[in-house]
């Protein structure tokens, strides 16, 4: 078995740091990084130890006056397998025609992959920073973790499908006031390769002044 990477400790505050990390390993995983399905993930997954760096991690974002508009909610199996439920109670809801295999397969859900963490949004709109800038750092929390995964040797997955659009689910995660859910990310080990998707052309999305 190859040997657990070990932790990358964050400096104590104030310390010095570099500015750059120029690294063949670190452009091929930004020029090469590719979602993995949670549809098609399997054992194992980080155990706690590497979810911590992980997650670690997935927190060290740019964020405007320092407020954290982000927490992780990390699910043992028996709280996926309650959420569940109430997932396909919602979706039983929306569509009672729907076929037994249908509803199960919306009850396992959150079961496709051995880690998910939901990353939740929890924007100030008082606060000074606008709210538009909190929300730009919740993605950022979200792309950071699936690099961070990644770089761990685990493919990820970041999906909100329509329960996270969903209140009573939503409530059932435990989310207060104007909490939102930025994302579930699923995380495991991945088994089959993804294929290359299409990606802009970058002559249409960049321009210069
Ligand atoms: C906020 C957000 C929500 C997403 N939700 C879904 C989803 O519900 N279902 C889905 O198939 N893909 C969803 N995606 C897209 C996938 O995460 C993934 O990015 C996409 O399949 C493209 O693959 P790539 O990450 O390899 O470029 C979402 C992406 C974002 C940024």
């Amino acid at each position: 078995m190859t040997p657990k990477p070990p932790r990358i400790a964050p400096p104590e505050f104030g310390a010095p740091m570099e500015a750059a990390h120029p690294s063949e390993a670190a452009r091929r995983l930004l020029a090469l990084r590719r979602s993995a399905s949670a549809d098609r993930m399997t054992e194992p997954g980080p155990d706690d130890e590497t979810l911590d760096a992980i997650l670690e991690m997935a927190a060290r974002v740019p964020d405007h006056r320092k407020i954290v508009p982000f927490r992780f909610i990390v699910f043992s199996r028996a709280a996926r397998v309650r959420l569940g439920d109430v997932i396909a109670e919602r979706f039983v809801a929306a569509n009672p025609d729907a076929t037994h295999e249908r509803i199960e397969a919306e009850r396992r859900k959150l079961l496709r992959a051995p880690v998910v963490v939901a990353v939740v949004a929890c924007i100030d709109s008082a606060h000074k920073t606008p709210a538009w800038e909190q929300e730009l750092t919740n993605g950022a929390v979200c792309l950071n973790l699936l690099l961070a995964a990644s770089a761990y040797g685990f493919g990820a997955n970041w999906l909100t499908e329509w329960h996270s659009y969903d209140e009573r689910v939503m409530n059932a995660l435990g989310l207060k006031g104007a909490e939102r859910l930025s994302g579930f990310v699923y995380i495991g080990t991945p088994t089959e390769k993804p294929r290359e998707r299409q990606r802009p052309q970058m002559a249409e999305i960049v321009s210069r002044m």
